[in-house]
């Protein structure tokens, strides 16, 4: 495909190689609850990340066994723990890419952000994986797609893996869900990086690690305890009337409006985990002392800083590059005590995903 002029994959004796990088992102407006093959119950928007990455070489033999054969390969050494959660993703998108089913894989893997550091890692990895296997199909059927239709259908392929990861192969940022305004789909994202003011092209997240520990609740448990949560209609309508809110100030250019939406959809992911059937609570006392120190040091300065949080105790400080000197220097002052080993990871936009040289 033509984005890609110098591909750096190659096949020897019946094997295919293909090596992709893939950024992370951060949800704006929030993907929470799901249904079918991951099918998202509102939509979602997300930035695409830049530091935070997956880096992944895919190995693709034919079967030697009627059973598939999956190593996993995780900073050089083999590890079980992903491997039961891959080789579901491989069987279901048997029906989408049908030459899976008769081929092995190895699987290198690489995340630059330190692992149990909180930081979700499935958006990258999903999406690191979908764009090699696809790479390889290139290969194999010596079919170029068109350089959409490809991250279209990596889109597609990363959302069975993990629904957040169909916004990951975008460059700035990405938009899943069916939503007339974009003429979004359930299926895959789409790119929304051209709707929005230059201003968010530059933004900045930088990721206070409040704790490192596994949560006690993950995101696929969360999702499905959605479906009893006596707020759940009324957080979907929310969802979708905040994207057109949320579109309205990206092109805007409106950091104002979008901070404020911003908050009130984290601040929402988390009111709804309380008031789950179980109640259950992710965000941990320094993250409450973190949005305390945010909102005063705003009132304060009238400095346009944000947050945001994941499903986890982890806060995303979202400002503008021309005032990052500023943030910094705050950060490291007031607000790095409060991360776990006093360790933030420095994040911004970035441009989404690139080939890479094999791992
Ligand atoms: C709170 O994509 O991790 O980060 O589809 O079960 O893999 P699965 O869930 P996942 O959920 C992400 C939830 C979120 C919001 C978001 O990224 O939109």
């Amino acid at each position: 495909m033509s984005l890609f002029p110098n591909p750096l994959h190659y096949s020897e004796s019946n094997c295919f190689y293909a090596s992709w990088r893939c950024p992370s992102n951060i949800a704006i407006v929030k993907y929470w609850g799901k249904f079918g093959l991951q099918l998202p119950r509102n939509p979602s928007l997300s930035l695409t990340l830049d530091k935070a990455h997956t880096d992944t070489t895919v190995k693709v033999m034919p079967r030697q066994m009627t059973d598939s054969s999956v190593t996993v390969i995780v900073d050089g050494l083999k590890n079980e723990n992903f491997k039961p959660k891959i080789m579901a993703f491989l069987k279901h998108i048997e029906a989408y890419l049908p030459w899976t089913a008769s081929y092995d894989y190895e699987i290198h893997t690489h995340n630059t952000f330190p692992h149990g550091a909180g930081i979700a890692s499935s958006a990258s990895a999903f999406g690191a994986l979908s764009l090699c296997l696809l790479s390889v199909e290139e290969q194999m059927l010596d079919n170029a797609y068109a350089e959409d239709e490809f991250l279209k259908k990596a889109s597609f392929l990363a959302r069975i893996g993990s629904g957040s990861a169909s916004r990951s192969v975008y460059p700035i940022a990405a938009a899943w869900g069916k939503l007339e305004q974009l003429n979004a789909s359930d299926e895959y994202a789409i790119p929304c990086g051209d709707r929005l003011h230059k201003i968010f092209h530059t933004f900045h997240d930088d990721i206070l690690i409040v704790s490192k520990n596994e949560k006690s609740v993950s995101s696929t448990a969360g999702h499905q305890l959605m479906e009893g949560n006596p707020f759940a209609s009324l957080r979907y309508e929310q969802a979708e009337q905040r994207m057109h809110d949320l579109i309205h100030c990206l092109a805007l250019g409106d950091i104002e409006a979008f901070g404020t939406l911003c908050e009130e959809e984290a601040l929402s992911l988390h009111a709804l985990m309380m008031l789950s059937k179980p109640s259950y609570l992710l965000m941990e006392p320094n993250s409450i002392a973190i949005i305390q120190k945010i909102r005063n040091f705003r009132a304060e300065t009238k400095l346009p800083v944000y947050f945001t949080l994941d499903a986890g105790p982890n806060i995303h400080l979202l400002y503008p590059d021309n005032i990052a000197s500023k943030v910094r220097e705050w950060v490291d002052h007031d607000l790095v005590h409060f991360c776990k080993d006093q360790f933030y990871l420095k994040d911004k936009v970035g441009q989404g995903p690139q080939i890479i040289p094999q791992i």
